[in-house]
């Protein structure tokens, strides 16, 4: 049995049921405002573990990260309608680097999984943190990019009539907009062309802003995010348990693009007891995905410089 410290760097979210579930874990959680009353209210769920709540006092985000093995930052503001998720960096990108530093300095060991949008430069701003800190690994740093495989099993199995728990859309590139690009050449229905397929592409890109707009200014997706972050970080216990052959789809330090200066990618990355164990290719795609592929890497290229270029401006 693993005792794992999961530290929740705030929130509400009930991912912590199924995580929990998977080994003796201690869950930490920290926010600016109410992390203990978020804390006793998760410690209620009958799982086989210690929940604990930190506020912003004298030492509670160190205590909170201390002896962490993953840490996951959902910290931020979210959209609001007409919004892009590049338009909350002026906001999310301070806080996301003063966690990632207390973080780099209490746990520089715990695996990141990064939640904070814009997930595409926010993970490469907790990779220049690291890296000024000399404490940089980048099998331990994750962008959590779950949501996005998760909505296109749904969306395709509504077009198809199929159950979604049967179907599996790679989808690879980032977290917005074009750069969300779903290989449906790859799922179980690979003929789907035309019209359909626009749509259906074009629902999957930006199936959040469904949710940021029917929330009509009360945030984005809470609950679905609430599930796909607690199945990445399932994932990652598993294969921190030794289980083989577990595989996410996932934002990350990847050699598939650097040859065109992109950074970070998201594919199928097979987790293991360090993090990331192999990083899958896309794989055979088409030309209609090709095209798709080249419109995301010339926005990812940007999201990812102006994370870069944000640490090395205000360090
Ligand atoms: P929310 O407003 O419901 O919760 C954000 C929490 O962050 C609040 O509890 C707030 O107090 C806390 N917070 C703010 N500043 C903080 C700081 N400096 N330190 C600690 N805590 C702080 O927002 P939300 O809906 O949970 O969204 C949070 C972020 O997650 C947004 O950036 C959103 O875009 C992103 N998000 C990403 C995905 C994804 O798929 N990666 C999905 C959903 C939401
Ligand atoms: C999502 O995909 O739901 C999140 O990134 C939140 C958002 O702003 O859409």
């Amino acid at each position: 049995m693993f005792a794992r410290r999961t530290v929740n760097l705030f929130q509400k979210r009930a991912f912590s049921a199924s995580a929990i579930n998977a080994s003796k874990v201690s869950l930490a959680l920290y926010d600016i405002r109410g992390g203990p009353g978020v804390a006793a209210d998760l410690s209620h769920i009958n799982t086989n573990s210690t929940v604990t709540g930190y506020n912003p006092d004298a030492s509670g985000l160190r205590d909170c990260l201390e002896g962490s093995e993953i840490i996951l930052i959902p910290a931020g503001v979210p959209r609001k309608p007409g919004m892009t998720r590049d338009d909350l960096f002026n906001t999310n990108a301070s806080i996301v680097r003063d966690l990632a530093k207390a973080a780099a300095e209490a746990a520089p060991k715990a695996h990141v999984l990064v939640i904070a949008n814009p997930v595409n430069s926010t993970v490469p701003i907790v990779a220049e943190v690291y890296k000024a800190r000399n404490v940089y690994d980048p099998k331990r740093l994750f962008g959590v990019t779950t949501l996005d495989v998760v909505r296109a099993s749904r969306f395709i199995s509504q077009v198809q009539n199929t159950n979604p728990s049967g179907e599996a859309v790679p989808v690879v590139g980032g977290h917005s907009g074009v750069t969300i690009v779903p290989l449906l050449s790859q799922s179980n229905h690979s003929s789907i062309a035309g019209q359909a397929r626009d749509a259906l592409v074009n629902r999957i890109q930006f199936g959040g802003d469904e949710v940021v707009k029917a929330k009509d200014g009360a945030g984005s997706a809470t609950l679905s995010m609430a599930m796909a972050g607690a199945r990445f970080a399932e994932s990652l216990l598993r294969a921190a348990q030794g289980e083989k052959g577990v595989i996410e789809p996932t934002f990350v330090d990847s050699p598939l693009y650097k040859d065109q200066g992109i950074d970070f990618f998201a594919s199928r990355v097979e987790l293991g007891p360090n993090g990331v164990e192999k990083i899958n290719s896309v794989g055979e795609i088409n030309e209609y995905e090709q095209g798709l592929l080249d419109a995301c890497l010339t926005d990812l290229k940007k999201n990812i410089q102006k994370g870069v270029d944000f640490v090395k401006a205000n360090p």
